[in-house]
């Protein structure tokens, strides 16, 4: 990563929910109305079931998933996303999913939103960079959007890209990164029920800073994984790079996979800063999923497909 300073604890840390949301809807009704910004986002609740795959975790506060935060399109600083995220219109919106399938086309939100029951999925995110959350996701698993577009057998991998829009990306328009930010997973992986096309969390629409519309969520892998703001998918036979392994293939392997065993070339990997607490905690391998995915992996050296 681009890597900034362990974040030092806020007053955001203390604020409760139901204080942060009233001042959160004032604040959006204001600026809303006081700049006249066309499309931009404001959180609209969202109907969902709960599902048996949340941990039953301290949620990290709604407070801290909104203002810290890794979007390098929107800048290299926690902070910068928030700040300049509001400008991202996401309406109307579309995904393009092609390559090995029966049914490629673009498919527009509304429609992908029909795809499955939204549910809540309150997931740890465990960040490469040795912090983590407890998100309260809403969303719907990524193989029912498969599903719906009928893989051929020649589908061994999908690739993910995010939207490429420099003039409502700031950071787009420096070429820190290799715009426009991409991901990947092996077909077993972006089917396994874990993982989440996510549009919303603690119960609203998601907001511009993590990811809306829509973004990926793979819980057990490092955060990086799970792109934002996604426009196109891929189904394809051959691995995809990678955003972050064409930047640093030594540092960032396709799989990423946490592991406190295999240390980042620059540092451990072995425990992790929970946003909002002072004691740093181990680090679970798989971020405590091993009993859904370990499976997938058996037989791989962990240390070589890192
Ligand atoms: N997706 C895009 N398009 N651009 C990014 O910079 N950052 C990743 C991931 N998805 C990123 C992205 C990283 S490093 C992390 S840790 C998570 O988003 C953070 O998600 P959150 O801000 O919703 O917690």
């Amino acid at each position: 990563m681009l890597i900034r300073n362990a974040p030092d604890l806020t007053e955001n840390d203390v604020t409760p929910h139901e204080v942060y949301l009233q001042r959160r809807q004032f604040m959006a009704g204001g600026i809303a109305a006081g700049l006249g910004l066309a499309g931009a986002a404001t959180a609209a609740p969202l109907a969902f079931k709960p599902s048996k795959w949340s941990t039953t975790e301290k949620r990290t506060p709604l407070d801290d998933v909104t203002s810290y935060n890794n979007f390098y399109e929107f800048g290299v600083d926690k902070d910068d996303p928030a700040k300049n995220a509001g400008r991202l219109k996401t309406q109307p919106w579309t995904i393009q999913i092609e390559g090995e399938c029966a049914k490629p086309g673009r498919y527009n939100f509304e429609d992908i939103l029909k795809t499955a029951p939204l549910e809540e999925r309150i997931y740890r995110l465990r960040c490469v960079e040795g912090w983590s959350m407890v998100i309260p996701w809403i969303g719907f698993p990524l193989a029912a959007l498969i599903g719906r577009v009928q893989p051929t057998s020649k589908a061994k991998f999908v690739s993910f890209e995010t939207l490429m829009r420099p003039d409502q990306m700031i950071g787009q328009r420096s070429p820190y990164l290799d715009w426009p930010y991409r991901e990947g997973l092996r077909i077993d992986e972006a089917v396994n029920p874990l993982t989440i096309m996510a549009v919303g969390l603690y119960g609203q629409t998601l907001p511009n800073q993590n990811g809306a519309p829509i973004r990926l969520v793979v819980p057990w892998k490092y955060g990086f994984k799970s792109i934002k703001s996604v426009v196109k998918i891929r189904l394809q036979e051959t691995q995809p790079k990678t955003t972050w392994q064409m930047l640093n293939a030594r540092e960032y392997g396709f799989y990423s996979n946490v592991n406190p065993t295999v240390d980042h070339p620059r540092w451990s990997q072995a425990n992790e800063r929970r946003i909002g607490e002072f004691r740093r905690r181990e680090t679970l391998m798989f971020n405590g999923y091993g009993d859904q995915v370990a499976g997938m992996y058996r037989g791989l050296d962990l240390r070589k497909f890192y």
